[in-house]
């Protein structure tokens, strides 16, 4: 056996000997340990920082004497002086193996590092980014042997980096020499390798070692609104997220109205692609501004969208979607230039990815639920649902997945509520009403107490309570229900029927007042038989949905319910059952995953690894067309009914006896719920 020291890193458990001298990265790099470096090894960008141990560790079966590295070298000393290292740390690329060494990669200094996911039922996201910092020295020019600057550029690349195949933007090009120049022949490129590809495409070049990093935006571009996240491309961090609506919606408020816009007025898909387009520069823009970050170091984009945003993102006409076999332009993912979708606030260079659809009516939008909550690794029989302006509904397990989406409207996003409105500071979130006393009580968005806990005005005076969002009408229409002052059928009771003087009048039904603050110049909140109707039609869709599923995979009932969405993380699964939004299963097994969709972008965003892995699993997923369907429409009335007239609900009922009043005045004045739309 070799007499050579033994290094032993750490989490990885990699070992081998390395002759004394050997520096710390090289062992690493040898023993395929995952230790960052930009600038090779030059000791300038101290990605490569490792912590030694010494003493006795008879786990590993060695002993580190204190020698066991090599000392301090000037590069050290001067980094630590200049940007200073954090105590015990040593720059694996000065470093050399002296005797036995156990060495720790923390986790800042690893690639592939772990980014943390707040929800308790998540899986880490392990970075593999598309796009990395390549530090490298050019060789300069030499009259003897000519050649051009972007050549030898390439050259160093592949001798520093062992990157080959490299193509570069004419962009690059144009800007490479007055760069290569002002950083004396030393630059740091991005370098972006699309998923299953081996050729890789020069973004950017800057002068000498680049720091001040590199990021990406994980885009869900839904119907009404779309939200943004910023990612550090390196460690994957959120720097900030933000949502602006779709302005396509002055074209329509759903899907089907968007594409009969197209089909109606000619051009009409174009005006609504530059709409888009216009409004996601808006957002990055913003993004970036709240980040403090200059948008042209945005270099990758990733979106997920269902597949009618996905055609006007494009710039395809949506016509074919509208119609019987819903047939898609290219269910593939794409990668392609940003700049091919007028981009023009990132990077020159940016890259876009988009994740493949499903099918027709089942978009890259529901990929990326897949992506993030991965119901093929499931043991048990899970309901993941997003809601949005569509559902997107995932139903499986291990042997196999079932995924439709269903067209719930905007009336969760608080659109099309009399009182509604996006969820922002002053907008009601939570709502409880006394079974007894009949009166409410509530939250709003910017503040922890509630209307009628001590000190609740001044505490709202500055945002004032403005209207109510998606889960605040989910939580009233429910708490409604449970408080007796709405029947099964979604009527709401009159003053005399209920005992409560909040039930109001309003034409031939009758409104429940939840806050005035007309005193004060501020609105008056009510809930509407029209709102009531909204939200009756919007979960009838998700739960037809759902039930559709359940009937092509032969259950009755699922083991777990995920639910999703950008207000997912806020649904209280106790209200969400009341209003039979989803199929009757233990509350406890009920559980919310935040914004799913979103969240499978910033995965795609941050992995290439998982940009593979969501392709193949596409291919698996089976869907189940709920447009053509003729049982949809049947599970749609039933689920009508809060929470449903044919199907029971034990479990529920076991928890949250409902009462069951009945206000029907059979005059007709049901604020028209025989009204249905798809959209
Ligand atoms: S590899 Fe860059 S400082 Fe060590």
């Amino acid at each position: 056996m070799s007499n050579d020291p033994l290094v032993i890193f750490t989490p990885s458990g990699k070992r081998g000997r390395f002759p004394a001298g050997t520096p710390v990265l090289t062992a690493a790099r040898k023993l395929g340990v995952d230790l960052d470096s930009v600038c090779g090894g030059r000791g300038i960008c101290s990605k490569c920082q490792v912590t030694p141990s010494y003493g006795d560790f008879p786990k590993h079966g060695v002993t580190v004497s204190e020698g066991a590295l090599s000392e301090w070298n000037a590069v050290e000393a001067r980094y630590d002086r200049v940007r200073g290292l954090k105590t015990g740390r040593r720059l694996g690329c000065q470093a050399t193996v002296q005797g036995d060494i156990v060495i720790d990669v923390p986790a800042e200094s690893q690639v592939h590092r772990q980014v943390v996911r707040k929800a308790a039922s998540a899986r880490p996201i392990i970075m593999d980014p598309a796009t990395r910092l390549y530090f490298v020295e050019v060789a300069e020019p030499d009259m003897h042997e000519p050649s051009g600057d972007l050549e030898r550029l390439k050259a160093a690349l592949a001798q520093q980096w062992d990157l080959t195949g490299l193509v570069a933007d004419l962009s690059v090009v144009t800007r490479l020499q007055p760069v290569l120049r002002k950083g004396k022949w030393q630059v740091t490129v991005a370098v972006h390798h699309a998923a299953n590809s081996n050729t890789g495409q020069i973004l950017e070049i800057w002068p000498g070692l680049h720091e001040s990093g590199i990021f990406g935006l994980a885009i869900d571009l839904g119907s009404t609104t779309i939200a943004g996240h910023l990612c550090d491309l390196v460690t994957g961090e959120v720097l900030a997220s933000s949502g602006i609506m779709n302005p396509q919606i002055r074209f329509g408020e759903d899907l089907m109205s968007r594409v009969s816009y197209a089909m109606m007025n000619p051009g009409g898909d174009r005006e609504m692609t530059t709409a888009v387009r216009e409004a996601l520069n808006t957002l990055a823009g913003e993004i970036a501004a709240e980040a403090e970050i200059d948008p042209a170091l945005i270099l990758e984009t990733v979106f997920v969208c269902n597949p009618v945003m996905h055609h006007l993102l494009l710039g395809i006409d949506p016509v074919e979607l509208g119609q019987a076999p819903f047939a898609l332009a290219t269910s593939s993912s794409l990668t392609l230039p940003a700049r091919d979708l007028d981009l023009a606030a990132l990077n020159s260079g940016a890259q876009v990815y988009i994740l493949p659809c499903i099918a027709g009516h089942v978009g890259a939008d529901a990929a990326a639920v897949a992506l993030s909550e991965e119901p093929n690794l499931s043991d048990d029989l899970v309901l993941v649902v997003d809601v949005g302006t569509n559902a997107e509904i995932l139903l499986g397990n291990r042997n196999k997945v079932l995924a439709c989406s269903s067209p719930t409207g905007p009336a969760f996003e608080g659109a099309q509520i009399s009182s509604g409105q996006r969820a922002a500071p002053g907008a009601i979130e939570r709502v409880q009403i006394d079974p007894d006393t009949k009166e409410p009580r509530f939250r709003i968005i910017g503040c922890d107490l509630w209307s009628d806990d001590p000190g609740f005005a001044e505490a709202t005076a500055a945002t004032g309570v403005t209207g109510i969002c998606g889960s605040g009408i989910i939580e009233a229409v429910a708490e409604m229900r449970m408080a007796g002052l709405l029947d099964a059928a979604g009527l709401i009771g009159s003053a005399e029927q209920t005992g409560s003087a909040r039930c109001e009048l309003e034409g031939r039904v009758h409104a429940y007042l939840i806050h005035d603050g007309s005193a004060e110049g501020g609105p008056r909140i009510t809930v509407t038989q029209g709102d009531i109707r909204a939200i009756q039609l919007a979960k009838a869709a998700l739960y037809a949905g759902a039930k559709l599923l359940m009937d092509e995979m032969g259950v009755t009932s699922v083991d777990r319910v995920t639910l999703a969405g950008a207000f997912g993380a806020h649904i209280s699964p106790k209200h969400a059952m009341v209003l039979g939004m989803i199929p009757d299963a233990p509350l406890d097994k009920v559980t919310s995953a935040g914004n799913a969709a979103g969240h499978g972008a910033r995965i795609a965003l941050c992995s290439r690894e998982a940009r593979t892995r969501i392709e193949t699993v596409v291919g698996q997923i089976h869907k189940v067309e709920t447009a053509v369907e003729p049982k949809f429409q049947e599970h749609f009335v039933a689920a009508s009914a809060i929470p449903n007239a044919v199907d029971a609900f034990p479990i529920l009922n076991s928890v949250v006896p409902l009462p069951s009043p009945s206000f029907n005045t059979g005059d007709g004045a049901d604020g028209g719920r025989r009204r249905r739309r798809r959209g």
